[in-house]
């Protein structure tokens, strides 16, 4: 499978059932979002699913709010089977086409960090004991 095989498209309300799905697969239990939650982030204006297909497949999405000139990505989820084929960094790349960027990461992430800042997302900050977990999440922001 090569990166050619990726297709992304961006998709609003009517696609919640599948992004929990996937946020199942990508997530463990306690951190997963399910289909009430995205239909009611989805409803909100500016808020968008980029769902990337592979061979016709859903493998993956990333949710991004918009709001003026500057997103936020909410989630990002690569399903198992179809990791470290391209496919997360493809869907961060598709979101920063437009604006800036910026995301909370828990600083145990250290794969979804690698990600973020080979795609050029700086540290920004810090919360601390952000997540349930107990863990600080670092803000990243990606400035165009
Ligand atoms: C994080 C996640 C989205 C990455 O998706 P992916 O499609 O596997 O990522 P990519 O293949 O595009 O990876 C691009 C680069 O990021 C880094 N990376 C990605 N996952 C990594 C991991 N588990 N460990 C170390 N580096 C990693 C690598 O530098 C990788 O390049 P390489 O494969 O050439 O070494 C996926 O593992 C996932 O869904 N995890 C569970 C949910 C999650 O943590 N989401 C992020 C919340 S902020």
């Amino acid at each position: 499978m090569t990166l050619h095989d990726i297709r992304v498209s961006r998709l609003g309300s009517g696609c919640e059932a599948l992004l929990a799905a996937m946020h199942a697969e990508a997530f463990e239990a306690g951190e997963v979002w399910d289909e009430a939650s995205f239909g009611s982030l989805l409803s909100i204006r500016g808020t968008e699913a980029i769902v990337a297909m592979v061979e016709g497949q859903p493998a993956g999405f990333l949710l991004l709010r918009t709001i003026a000139d500057e997103s936020e990505i909410l989630t990002l989820a690569v399903r198992p089977n179809v990791r470290r084929l391209g496919i997360g960094a493809c869907l961060v790349r598709e979101s920063m086409k437009d604006y800036s960027v910026f995301l909370e990461v828990s600083v145990l992430n250290k794969g979804a960090l690698r990600l973020y800042k080979r795609c050029g997302f700086s540290e920004v900050g810090c919360r601390s004991s952000y997540y349930a977990d107990g863990s600080d999440a670092l803000v990243l922001l990606f400035k165009p």
